[in-house]
């Protein structure tokens, strides 16, 4: 068995992407229409809740790109201002295309190229031409990874640059992926952009996919898991991704360690409890974010949620955020701010398109309820 473990849950590089098909082909088809010379009006905007696999799936479309192709992965911190949106672009077509929209200069150098710009009194808007005309022979793929944490400003920038160079007929497309408040940034940026994105959402895996991630790198190594290990683990993590990665590298350390070429029950009840407590860590973390009344308001909703046959629209959700609020004697009005709490808790999260909100992880709920203060864990 390899001595390194493939499982590095977190990592955003699993040993395999299982699933997510349908979210790659939607994806790849923009970036190939890019590839292709006739990219579509619309950039990407993958989104949904922590550890669900975003990052996951934009390494997958990052290698997907061929070497003809120009790509960046960025993070905001590579975008903390509006010019660094200018100066990414530039850096990322590479030193032949900076040369070629500056011949005289030497020194190929983001900075010396806006600065000389800058005497010479030009624009970027200026050279977006010449820009497009270089992607049409290098299509230049733009993926941001976390881009719900980009600044407002920065966001509306990005948003209008690929848009700009597109109608310059530049062969762009920018893949975006964050966590679900990524798809109303439009909204707060004042612009509404919203039809200006192909999104994807990004949930739980199947039970089919769930098996998947673990039945191929388990069986690299020769190793088969039985039907009800596999059952049990879909109960257990509800498919989510990083649950199924903290499986994945506790069994492998249990194989190793016991040189196992099969994966029974047995094995699965001697690392579950290791499993357990860095779940319990994560959720502990989710939930610390709530205290006083608010914690109190979130716990009473929990129960309400618990009870109800199916999770409600958003919209009644937060009548009854502004009902327990009123219960209070605290300003009714901020039920949205409650509501933008959960989703940022990795509670609650809603599909576009969908009237219901869903649970980010159901277990999360069942954490709750078993830490409700006053009730033993
Ligand atoms: N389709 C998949 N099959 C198998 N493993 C996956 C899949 N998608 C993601 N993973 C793994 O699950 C874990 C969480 O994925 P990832 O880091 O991509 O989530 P994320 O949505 O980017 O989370 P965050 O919001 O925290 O950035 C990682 O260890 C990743 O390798
Ligand atoms: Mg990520």
């Amino acid at each position: 068995m390899h001595p390194d473990n493939p499982f590095r849950p977190g990592s955003g590089k699993p040993p395999h992407l299982a699933g997510r098909k349908d979210e790659l082909d939607a994806m790849m088809g923009l970036v190939n229409a890019a590839l292709a010379g006739k990219p579509r009006h619309q950039d990407g905007a993958i989104y949904g809740p922590r550890g669900c696999g975003k990052t996951a799936l934009l390494h997958t479309i990052k290698d997907r790109i061929p070497d003809i192709a120009r790509h960046v992965l960025l993070t905001p911190s590579d975008l903390k201002n509006e010019d660094d949106v200018e100066a990414q672009i530039l850096k990322s077509l590479g030193a032949r295309a900076l040369s070629r929209l500056l011949p005289e200069e030497t020194e190929i150098n983001v900075q010396v190229l806006r600065g000389v710009w800058k005497r010479q009194g030009i624009e970027f808007s200026d050279k977006r031409g010449e820009i497009a005309a270089h992607t049409k022979k290098h299509p230049f793929i733009l993926l941001l990874d976390e881009a719900h944490k980009l600044p407002l400003n920065v966001y509306e920038k990005l948003v209008h640059e690929s848009l700009a160079l597109r109608a310059v007929g530049a062969c762009v497309t920018f893949i975006l992926a964050g966590k679900p408040q990524l798809t109303s940034m439009g909204t707060r940026a004042g612009v509404s952009f919203s039809e200006r994105f192909l999104h994807q959402d990004i949930g739980l895996l199947s039970q089919e996919s769930t098996s998947e991630a673990l039945v191929v790198p388990f069986g690299r190594e020769g190793i088969g898991i039985s039907g009800a290990v596999l059952q049990a683990l879909f109960e257990d993590t509800h498919g989510y991704a990083y649950y199924v990665q903290l499986w994945g590298e506790g069994l492998w350390e249990f194989c190793r360690e016991h040189s196992l070429r099969h994966i029974d029950v047995q094995a699965v009840d001697s690392i579950q409890p290791s499993v357990r407590r860095e779940r319990e860590r994560a959720y502990q973390e989710r939930y610390s974010a709530w205290t006083g009344e608010d914690l109190h308001l979130f716990e009473r909703i929990n129960q309400q949620l618990r009870a109800m046959d199916g999770l409600p629209s958003k919209r009644r959700l937060e009548q009854m955020i502004e009902t327990e609020l009123k219960a209070q004697r605290r300003t009714p009005h901020s039920f949205s701010d409650i509501y933008h709490k959960m989703v940022e808790s990795d509670y609650v999260w809603q599909r576009i398109g969908n009237r219901s909100v869903t649970f980010c992880i159901p277990s999360f709920s069942d954490f709750i309820e078993a830490n409700r203060s006053g009730v033993a864990a």
